[in-house]
């Protein structure tokens, strides 16, 4: 695993710090409210662990999973909810965790279906974002780090379904995807 990474982006310790501050700040933000915390299966599942645990307040945590098809590593735009959440989220202050924002089409959609469902309020949490590759207009409300257009797997982060276990956020060597 680890001989196919180029470069560590993100230590271990760097991610905890950060995403101990976004905890921090969500705490503060949020303060006396009922807030429902929803991630987007796989990629955000060690995030969202971790955040969770650094938000103090009475929160429920909710996961839904999605697809988008497209060829190859183009996605369409057209997303496909695999998995829903389980709650309603009616009048819940609705924080949405996602690993990262790249083109924006999967969660430009998502906001779509989720806003119907009539939430008090929509944020979202975003542990990285590629503003350059963004085809959509949306933005986080929080993000952990704003990173280049590079491809980049752990902490969750797969290419192939492999790397989400390194426990750091590296830059795949370009042999590993035959490029
Ligand atoms: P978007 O709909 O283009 O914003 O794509 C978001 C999804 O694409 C993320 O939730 C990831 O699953 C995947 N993705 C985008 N860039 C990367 C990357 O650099 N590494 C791993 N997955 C990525
Ligand atoms: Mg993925």
């Amino acid at each position: 695993m680890h001989q196919d990474v180029e470069k560590i982006l993100f230590t271990q310790e760097e991610l905890e710090d950060r995403v101990r501050e976004l905890g921090r700040q969500i705490t503060e933000d949020y303060q006396g409210k009922e807030v429902a915390v929803a991630s987007v299966l796989r990629g955000s599942y060690i995030f969202m662990a971790d955040l969770t645990r650094a938000i103090e307040l009475p929160i429920t945590v909710d996961f839904m999973a999605v697809s988008s098809y497209g060829a190859g590593t183009v996605s369409s735009g057209q997303v496909e909810i695999k998995k829903d959440l389980s709650d309603s989220i009616e009048g819940k202050n609705l924080i949405i965790v996602e690993d990262i924002l790249d083109s924006g089409n999967t969660l430009y959609y998502l906001m779509d279906v989720l806003r119907a469902r009539k939430p008090e309020s929509i944020r979202i949490c975003t542990l990285l974002d590629k503003p350059e590759r963004r085809t959509k207009p949306i933005r986080a409300d929080y993000t952990g780090f704003t990173i280049p257009d590079a491809f980049v797997v752990g902490y969750g982060l797969d290419y192939n379904e492999k790397y989400r276990n390194l426990p750091y956020i590296g830059i795949l060597k370009p042999e590993v995807y035959g490029g």
